[in-house]
């Protein structure tokens, strides 16, 4: 285990720059994913499988539930039809459930830890667990799901190869799943100048961005308001001048479907096809 010497100072604009604290095992592990060495690994299946075999966890990438839930509770009822894509063997659908959501259906491709959680959860009707690729989803009809939770899963596809064709088909399929006012909840260690452009080429959405500590901490020791969304210029260089660059931070993108933007890039684009 390595540490840091804690370390927070409070931004005039009410954020505040890094904080610096103790390694935890997630922590680890998205370093190691975030890492140029071995990157292509974490978009591959089969790692996943196998890690799923010798691990079988219960194990939380980045944030646990409980540090979330007051962001969910801006965005997402109860009663919505919720979607966690890449869910692994982590407890936050089961822990959705536990706080009173009534339709959790999680995803992966692996199969092992989709059989493994099956199993786990058999005796909870509010909590399906389903073997499907996120590039493919379409098992699920169009316009069917308030929100999607990603913790970690385009991170990894963006560790494969192909990663911008692959990411793209994902977020193809999530935009076509969600509803209209459906919000996909992306929770990442990439910062707006590496997700932006990419969640911005589909024109899906309007895009909150939320921040949140990495390490886990008493809320009166918390350096961000989890649930009050930080300024987001155009080319998200606005989130480096307010909280500095390389912020022990995870960055929490709330992309909400928006039909109009949609109807409206389909018309920019015949009005481009017809120009040329
Ligand atoms: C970094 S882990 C995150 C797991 C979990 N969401 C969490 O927060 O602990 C990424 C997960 O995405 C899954 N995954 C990778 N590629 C996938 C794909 N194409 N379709 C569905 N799941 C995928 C992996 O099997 C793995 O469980």
């Amino acid at each position: 285990m390595l540490s840091f010497p804690e370390a927070t100072a409070v931004h005039p604009h009410g954020y505040a720059f890094g904080v610096r604290a103790r390694n935890t095992e997630s922590e680890e592990s998205e370093r190691e994913m975030s890492s140029s060495t071995g990157t292509h690994a974490y978009g591959e299946p089969s790692y996943w499988d196998q890690r799923y075999s010798e691990d079988p966890g219960p194990f939380d990438w980045y944030q646990k539930y409980k540090t979330l839930a007051p962001l969910f509770e801006v965005y997402i009822r109860r009663s919505h039809h919720l979607l966690v894509v890449g869910c692994g063997n982590s407890s936050l659908g089961e822990e959705l459930v536990s706080d009173g959501y009534l339709d959790v259906v999680n995803i992966d491709i692996s199969s092992v830890v989709v059989e493994a959680m099956q199993k786990k959860h058999e005796d909870k009707p509010e909590l399906k667990y389903i073997k499907m690729d996120v590039r493919d989803m379409s098992a699920f009809e169009s316009s069917s799901f308030d929100a999607i939770i990603d913790k970690g899963t385009l991170d990894s596809l963006m560790c494969g190869q192909n990663a911008h064709h692959n990411t793209l088909k994902m977020l193809q399929e999530v935009g076509r799943i969600l509803k209209d006012n459906g919000v996909y909840i992306l929770i990442t260690y990439g910062e707006p100048s590496y997700r932006l452009h990419l969640l911005k080429e589909l024109q899906f959405w309007t895009i909150n961005l939320h921040v949140i500590d990495r390490m886990e901490k008493n809320p009166e020791q918390r350096t961000w308001e989890l649930t009050k969304p930080l300024p987001l210029s155009k080319d998200g260089n606005s989130t480096a001048a307010i909280i500095g660059s390389n912020a022990e931070v995870h960055y929490i993108y709330v992309c909400i479907k928006d039909e109009t933007l949609i109807r409206q890039a389909n018309v920019n684009a015949k009005s481009e096809e017809s120009r040329s």
